[in-house]
């Protein structure tokens, strides 16, 4: 069966030709730079304490594109939650293993989750790491993502605010190609995927580097809804 309906949008993630060249390189390059050029992630460690508060005591999250565990992995844990990172760069996992030794890594793309079996979770964080994907695989994977969650599951969301598609950035001396929406727009992919959006915040934000731009930061809490 093919993977693209008639409107040439994907259906899943086995035929849409994806290319990651190079963007498990750029990360495996900086992961030791990566938590200097982004401090303060404010609206990040909210939405982890929402996530974590909203869950029962032991639940089962998955942080995917965790990075190197700081602080979401780690957050999470400390508050008594079994956490599963999984991240497409060899350099961030290293770091997120040492970072948070109780929980449990995997090096994968997040296009391989469900053929890789691992869920149902209760919980799911996905923190600036859908941005990584070329547009026409955000609601491919915001759609595996309900997958794997229980019914009325909890999803910690956040983009950059951006009209862009497979663009490419500066990055702490490397090149990676990100991809964004407006908010309207965002709001709109999130509940066509089957989310429910129960809250929101905005945050300007600026990078420790000067190599890497200023941004609007978008974070949406959500519930799988049936
Ligand atoms: C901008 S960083 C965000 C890291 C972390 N979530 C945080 O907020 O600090 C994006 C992360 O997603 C990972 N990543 C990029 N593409 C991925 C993919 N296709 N599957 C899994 N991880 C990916 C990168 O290696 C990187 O660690």
């Amino acid at each position: 069966m093919s993977s693209n309906d008639r409107s040439g949008a994907y259906k899943d993630f086995g035929r849409s030709g994806i290319d990651r060249t190079g963007q498990a390189e750029a990360f495996d390059a900086i992961s030791d730079r990566y938590d200097d050029a982004f401090p303060h992630k404010e609206g990040q460690i909210a939405d982890g304490a929402w996530l974590a508060r909203e869950l029962p005591p032991g639940s089962r999250i998955l942080d995917v594109g965790c990075g190197t565990g700081l602080p979401t992995a780690r957050q999470l844990t400390d508050e008594g939650h079994h956490v599963t990172g999984v991240d497409l760069s060899s350099g961030m996992l290293k770091l997120s293993r040492d970072n948070v030794p109780e929980a449990e890594f995997h090096r994968l793309d997040l296009a391989d989750l469900e053929q890789h079996g691992l869920g149902p979770f209760d919980g799911i964080a996905a923190f600036f790491s859908l941005l990584m994907l070329p547009r026409q695989e955000i609601p491919v994977a915001l759609r595996m993502l309900h997958g794997r969650l229980r019914p009325s599951g909890l999803l910690a969301f956040s983009m950059v605010e951006a009209d862009i598609n497979d663009f490419s950035i500066p990055f702490l001396g490397h090149t990676i190609r990100v991809s964004g929406y407006l908010r309207d727009d965002l709001r709109t992919t999130v509940r066509d995927a089957g989310f429910e959006i129960v809250g929101e915040d905005v945050y300007a934000y600026a990078p420790a580097s000067t190599d890497v731009p200023p941004e609007i930061q978008l974070f949406l809490r959500c519930r799988r809804l049936p």
